[in-house]
């Protein structure tokens, strides 16, 4: 194997690269390769660049930009780069929210994956399954699904222009995770290119691959092209809605019982709590607490589940919608008044610099403590807390089943979020250290031993890698375990197999531990 070295990183991806890519395609490489010399180069590079954060002069950039037309070009791609000691980044909706689908936080050559051009999706109604791209976004997905059948869908998150490809393989969850657990918890079959450029199904990568690639994070253990997914039950209409109160209007004390009640609720109902400081009419800052819900069902049956199980809601017909399924998609990405068909359009995501962190509770947080968690968050100019209820289904599940391990026992996930347009490094550093205050004072009221996180709410500052060449898996259990728990090891066993000499190597990558001859 070529030794990686940073000598190479300026230098733009050379002829022999090129001829080893298109060797035995029918292509040539100007239909799907984009060196730094391209005309289309920062436009290809830049389509799926969603956090403005990393896509500075600052940031390294990609010798190339190789968007694969064929699973060919993709396995091509993966001998050719090993060959010459080029580094892979893996990029299907390019939503990560360390930018590592695109970017590199060391000196490595490396070109970017870009699977957007393989996004076919087949659904198959006789067996309520479908096999879809990676880079499809779930927003084409929703479409195509709910185009076959008024009563299937598909159970993972809300933004639909994130990639199907980097989304299954963190876990994904949405509306329906407590009915149906997350996405990846519905995948059935994959199709991955391994390190030794095979393409390999279920069946032939063996059980112990096909366990490490939901939910462990994408980007380690090969190119996933495409994914095979149970599709599930919808009933023709459910039922959607949005109440707000301020702090004044004893929004606190809602949001206090809610974290008793959220993860209990029947395993139709998801109501999520997202916070965030609003200007109130006297002009001053005050808290919202917004509760933003869908039910599976009809309006009437979600009032009289919210009176028996959450009476304190106090919810009224006027505050509920119903709608299909479909369009509730849209209502929880805020796509109001636009035809389905947006989803199919692939969207773009407005792009702006971002930054976000992740936690999870497992008791829930005294209400006399809340004062000081909505203090810290008038501090800071947009930022925001979204709670997501665990529980149902969710509970059912064994925390070893695929390695997203944070299942019985917790009752929500806490995702901080805060955007902003001004990327000026001042304007960054101001909100990046908010986030960071506040995670820090958090530490009391979260889970603990260890504290844990989303994968897909990737968070460098937990930890990474030195560089390609020192990946100790002690180091990375500072955040390994955050993420995957007990199961870190196990992902770390199957790396050591099946990619033991590291190709597959990003900052947060699972480490190769090599099992030991006796
Ligand atoms: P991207 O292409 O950046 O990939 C993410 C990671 O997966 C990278 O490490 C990448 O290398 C790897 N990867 C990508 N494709 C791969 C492939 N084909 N094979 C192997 N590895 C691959 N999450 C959630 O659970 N619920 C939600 O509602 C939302 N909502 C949301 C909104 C917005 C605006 C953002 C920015 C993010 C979310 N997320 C989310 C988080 C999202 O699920 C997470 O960032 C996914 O990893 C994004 O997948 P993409 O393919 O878009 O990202």
């Amino acid at each position: 194997m070529v030794l990686f070295s940073s000598a190479f990183s300026q230098q733009p991806a050379d002829n022999k690269f090129l001829q080893c890519l298109t060797k035995d395609a029918k292509t040539t490489p100007s239909e799907f390769v984009f060196t730094q010399q391209h005309t289309k180069y920062a436009s290809v590079l830049q389509s799926s660049t969603i956090n403005l954060r990393f896509s500075t002069s600052k940031n390294p950039k990609p010798l190339a930009v190789i968007t694969p037309l064929t699973y060919s070009h993709v396995q091509s791609a993966v001998t050719c780069s090993k060959k010459f000691g080029y580094r892979i980044r893996i990029r299907s909706g390019g939503h990560d929210y360390a930018g590592v689908s695109y970017t590199s936080y060391d000196q490595s050559p490396f070109v970017v994956l870009d699977l957007k051009e393989l996004r076919s999706i087949k659904v198959d109604l006789g067996q309520k399954t479908a096999w879809v791209e990676s880079g499809a976004t779930l927003g084409e997905l929703y479409y195509w699904v709910s185009r076959e059948s008024q009563n299937l869908g598909f159970p993972a998150g809300f933004c639909p222009t994130v990639g199907i490809g980097g989304h299954l393989s963190g876990g994904g969850f949405g509306a329906m995770v407590r009915k149906y657990g997350l996405a990846a918890d519905n995948a059935v079959d994959a199709r991955i290119i391994d390190v030794k450029g095979r393409l390999l199904d279920r069946k032939s990568m063996g059980e112990d691959l096909f366990w490490a690639i939901r939910g462990s994070g994408g980007g380690s253990f090969g190119v996933v092209v495409a994914w095979k997914v149970n599709l599930v039950y919808v009933p023709e209409k459910v039922t959607v809605f949005r109440l707000s109160k301020t702090l004044d209007e004893g929004g606190s004390s809602l949001f206090n019982k809610w974290q008793y009640v959220g993860h209990n609720l029947s395993q139709d109902l998801f109501i999520r709590a997202i916070i965030q400081p609003i200007s109130a009419y006297n002009g001053k800052r005050t808290i919202q607490y917004l509760f933003s819900s869908m039910f599976l069902g009809t309006k009437d049956q979600l009032i009289k589940t919210v009176k028996d199980s959450f009476p304190e809601l106090g919810l009224q017909e006027k505050d509920c919608s119903e709608m299909s399924w479909i369009e509730s998609v849209l209502y929880h990405a805020n796509y109001q008044g636009q035809g389905v068909d947006v989803l199919k359009d692939r969207k773009p995501e407005s792009k702006s610099y971002f930054s976000g962190k992740s936690d999870y509770v497992n008791t829930p947080i005294p209400e006399k403590n809340l004062g000081e968690i909505w203090r810290w968050c008038l501090e800071d100019d947009q930022p925001i807390l979204i709670m997501e209820p665990h529980g149902g289904k969710m509970n059912e599940i064994e925390d070893t089943r695929i390695p997203y391990p944070h299942r019985k026992g917790y009752l929500y996930n806490i995702q901080y979020f805060q955007k902003w347009e001004d990327g000026s490094s001042e304007v960054s550093e101001k909100h990046i250290s908010w986030m960071r205050r506040i995670y820090e004072n958090m530490t009391p009221y979260v889970s603990k031993n260890p504290r844990g996180a989303y994968v897909n709410y990737r968070d460098l500052d937990l930890g990474k890698h030195a560089n390609a060449n020192n990946t100790s898996y002690s180091e990375a259990m500072k955040w390994g375990s955050r993420y995957f728990r007990n199961n870190f090891r196990r992902l770390a066993m199957v790396k050591g197999v099946v990619d033991p000499e590291n190709f597959f190597h990003f900052e947060q990558s699972i480490p190769p531990l090599i099992r030991k001859p006796n």
